[in-house]
């Protein structure tokens, strides 16, 4: 019976092999799900032995990040925002750099503030759940236009308790918000990867992750340029709207904005790249 360490020692080798990320941690982190541990307690039980069906649990979940599918899908959570959300195949997994809207948004609207925000393309419900639990009088509005994704944000509002303050909807991007709603703040993950860019994928997100979360139109910039132009009709004045983007495409996507009578401006996530427009919505 091979011990603890020997076992993080062999799938370490075979994640090297099939160059999968961050390998000795992904050994660990799979091996602490199979057996019920955190991550610190497996460090420290490296001498024991691996039963035949820890093994054999390990083994199965070790082939499937083989196979490349996201380890946040084989866990089944990601953290987002230093909290834990519920991920699975169909939901894009929520990623570092989308903090920066919640960043943004803590920094422009008030702590107190009220009345209602949307979310278009809510995905896992990061950003609608996050908003939510950050600004506690406010409601949000979770929109997809794939049911898993609405299925999977209303989990997790659940799941960190503001199901009452979380309406989730499924429709196309803001088609199920009425007109002159007056949101307060819409903020948008939308796809943005140019289709001809497919190839240059890793297979994580290639192959296992949704291609409605992934590509758009017009060099990956027609699912954002649409949610700004619908968005005229149902922000109230002088309401914020922050949506993320791909590499160079800020400054299109700024320009959009101010074509359509918005003051625009493009914000960096921590690694310094361009990531977010704050679009301000001025004319009405
Ligand atoms: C890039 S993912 C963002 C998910 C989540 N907000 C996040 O940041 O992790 C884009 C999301 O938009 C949704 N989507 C794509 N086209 C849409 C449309 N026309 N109407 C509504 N949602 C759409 C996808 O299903 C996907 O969940």
């Amino acid at each position: 019976m091979a011990t603890i360490r020997e076992s993080i020692e062999h799938w370490r080798a075979a994640f090297v092999g099939a160059g999968v990320d961050s390998p000795r941690l992904t050994a660990e982190l799979l091996l602490a799900r199979v057996l019920e541990v955190d991550r610190g307690r497996l460090l420290a039980l490296t001498q024991e032995p691996l039963a035949p069906a820890h093994a054999a649990a390990l083994h199965e979940l070790a082939r499937r990040r083989l196979r490349r599918e996201p380890l946040a899908y084989i866990l089944g959570e990601r953290e987002f925002f230093s909290r834990t959300f519920s991920v699975r195949p169909g939901v894009l997994v929520p990623r570092p750099e989308t903090e920066t809207i919640i960043e943004l948004a803590k920094r422009l609207l008030p702590p107190g503030q009220a009345g209602w925000a949307a979310d278009v393309g809510t995905g896992s419900g990061c950003l609608a759940v996050t908003l939510a639990l950050e600004f506690p009088a406010l409601h949000v509005l979770a929109l997809d236009l794939e049911p898993v994704p609405v299925r999977v944000a209303a989990d997790n509002a659940r799941r960190h308790g503001v199901q009452a303050r979380v309406r989730c909807c499924r429709g196309n991007l803001l088609a199920p918000v009425r007109p002159g709603a007056g949101l307060a703040l819409l903020v948008c993950n939308p796809p943005y990867i140019d289709p001809a860019a497919e190839a240059d994928l890793p297979p994580e997100v290639s192959t296992h992750e949704p291609r409605t979360a992934l590509f758009s139109g017009e060099h990956g910039l027609q699912a954002g340029r649409t949610v700004l132009q619908q968005a005229r009709a149902v922000l109230a004045p002088g309401a914020w709207l922050l949506m993320e983007f791909g590499a160079d495409q800020g400054p299109a996507l700024a320009k959009t904005a101010a074509l359509l009578g918005y003051e625009a401006d493009l914000h960096r996530d921590l690694s310094g790249m361009e990531r977010v427009l704050a679009a301000r919505w001025t004319s009405h």
